[in-house]
């Protein structure tokens, strides 16, 4: 296969959802289409229990799960699927903005009597900030829910999207009789007692056709007929075009866990999901058609071994061929480093492979070499747009609390930042050392490592802090500037790129500052242009 097949073929997208929606089941019966497991139940649940907070055992389990379940690939009509996985739980959340920067779209799970819920909406914000083409599967039609047009609305409000259903449910729960694909114009029944069985569905080109009666009976025909009238004079026509731009978002209603509705969605979704994209550098605008490589790293997956310190950072691939034993300039360092052991993974192994191609991820063993946005090339100097970092929602101050293990303690922390466990924040007063989370559950696992991988100890010490602002001066060097500098000097701090931050207490204080000091931005993300 040439390279350019090789580039047409991948499909690497993310799922996102809110916890519970059926993300982990809709994976699952996904990889049973490819033939990449054989039996439903074999994808592990890539969750945090509730309650489980405090159990060390089970965030260990959690990161063996979730190494082997970081890239879920196989193959499909020819096609080569790469499904990143998103952790669900929020206090995670960071993990999956940095995933979204390497996949080329995205496919969101709505449970359909919840509706849209908090996760999923910022989880999309991000997505719609990058044009990310999004698909959206309303999931659980099995069961009672709401109906079907109020969450489209729901959808279009609470998400911001331009929703075009592309199937559309006929009943739900008890009454649910199946869905009409609008899309391939074919009707496929529901039946509860043959669950998992796959139909090609009939052929309905024409739902005036008496037929369907016959096949509905006359209530459910009546309605689905009256329904699909709606739905043609309400939302805009499919347009593949706008889908790629991130204007236009197609919707598929089904039942993961009835395997009902998702073939449809499957088969819709390599036809009409974007191969693999063009990647933006500070330099210039990367095409993944180029015959150079360059790649870059959105995620580190340390050891669970602490004897062995090695990680696996996670590479996609953004152009050209990445091939094993060949040298590759890491640009932010310049040295030139080569690997004997490239991992791809296919549904839940991983497996050493000579070649990948753009939209592939590769895992590299590292000795702590890597950092997340890191950038592979064969010699130019190109550095991947950063992928940002968030504020974070909790912060403490880290003290040490091994005076004769400081360096480890260092040390431990510099690589857990790197690894993006959280973010570490200094102070320009007395270089203080504050960590910010996105969960307070991020403190527990950083103490819990700190000390088994790294053998130091630390204490935490509580700090008001409300929100990390990344400051913007319009003028560094205007009176404005250094009177802010000067008057909320214990309020500022660097962050790991050395970009100045202030640590404000309140919303409140926000404002205000922002009042008294109109030539200057404070961003809640570290990217702005
Ligand atoms: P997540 O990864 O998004 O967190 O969700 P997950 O797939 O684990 O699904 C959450 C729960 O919803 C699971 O039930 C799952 O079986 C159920 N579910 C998923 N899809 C459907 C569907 O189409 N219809 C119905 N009725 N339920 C669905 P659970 O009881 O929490 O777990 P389990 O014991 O079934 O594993």
């Amino acid at each position: 296969m040439s390279f350019l097949e090789e580039i047409k073929r991948r499909r690497t997208f993310g799922i996102i959802s809110h916890p519970d929606a059926g993300k982990t089941t809709l994976t699952e019966k996904l990889l049973l289409f490819g033939g990449a497991i054989q039996e439903a139940g074999a994808v592990k649940n890539n969750k945090i229990k509730k309650g489980a907070t405090s159990d060390f055992m089970e965030i260990e389990r959690q990161r063996g799960i979730s190494v082997a379940t970081s890239v879920l690939a196989f193959i499909y009509k020819d096609k080569k699927i790469n499904i990143l996985d998103t952790p669900g739980h929020k206090d995670f959340a960071e993990d999956t903005f940095r995933t979204l920067t390497a996949v080329d779209s995205v496919i969101v799970v709505i449970d359909v009597a919840k509706g849209v819920e908090e996760q999923t909406e910022k989880l999309v914000e991000v997505c719609r900030m990058r044009n990310i083409p999004i698909l959206v599967f309303i999931n659980k039609l099995d069961r009672e829910g709401k109906d079907a047009f109020d969450l489209l609305d729901e959808v279009e409000q609470k998400l911001g999207l331009r929703v075009t259903p592309m199937s559309f449910p006929i009943g739900m729960g008890y009454s649910f009789k199946g869905i009409y694909n609008i899309y391939n114009k074919r009707l496929n029944l529901f039946s509860s007692n043959n669950k998992q069985t796959i139909s090609e569905g009939i052929e309905f080109d024409d739902i005036n056709n008496s037929e369907l009666n016959e096949v509905l009976g006359e209530g459910s025909a009546v309605s689905l007929r009256e329904e699909l009238e709606l739905v043609y004079e309400v939302y805009p026509k499919f347009n593949h075009r706008e889908y790629l731009d991130g204007e236009l978002q197609p919707v598929f209603f089904g039942s993961a866990l009835n395997n009902f509705g998702v073939k449809e969605l499957l088969d819709a979704f390599i036809e009409i999901a974007p191969e693999p994209q063009p990647k933006k550098a500070e330099e210039r605008l990367v095409d993944s058609k180029e015959e150079k490589l360059t790649g870059f790293v959105f995620k580190i997956h340390a050891n669970m071994d602490p004897k062995h310190r090695d990680r696996l950072a996670f590479v996609k691939i953004v152009s050209g061929t990445f091939k094993r034993n060949t040298p590759y300039l890491h640009v932010r360092n310049g040295k030139k480093v080569k690997f004997s052991s490239p991992n791809a993974f296919f549904a839940e192994k991983k497996e050493i492979v000579d070649e990948s191609f753009p939209g592939d991820i590769v895992g590299l063993h590292d000795t702590g070499n890597f950092k997340i946005g890191d950038s592979l090339t064969e010699g130019e100097q190109l550095n991947f747009k950063e992928i940002p970092s968030f504020s974070p929602e909790h912060f403490r101050y880290v003290n040490n609390a091994d005076p004769l293990k400081a360096k480890q303690l260092y040390k431990g922390l510099d690589q857990l930042m790197d690894e993006g466990v959280a973010q570490l924040f200094t102070l320009d007063l007395n270089g203080r050392r504050i960590i910010g989370t996105v969960g307070a559950l991020q403190f527990e696992v950083i103490q819990y490592r700190l000390e088994h991988e790294y053998g130091a100890k630390c204490s935490y010490e509580n700090i008001n802090v409300h929100k990390a602002c990344w400051v913007q001066a319009e003028d560094e060097k205007n009176e404005e500037f250094k009177d802010f500098k000067r008057i909320k000097q214990r309020y500022l701090a660097k962050d790991k790129r050395n970009q100045l931050v202030f640590l404000a207490d309140s919303e409140f204080t926000i404002q205000m500052t922002q009042n008294k000091y109109p030539t200057i931005a404070f961003h809640y993300t570290s990217e702005f242009e």
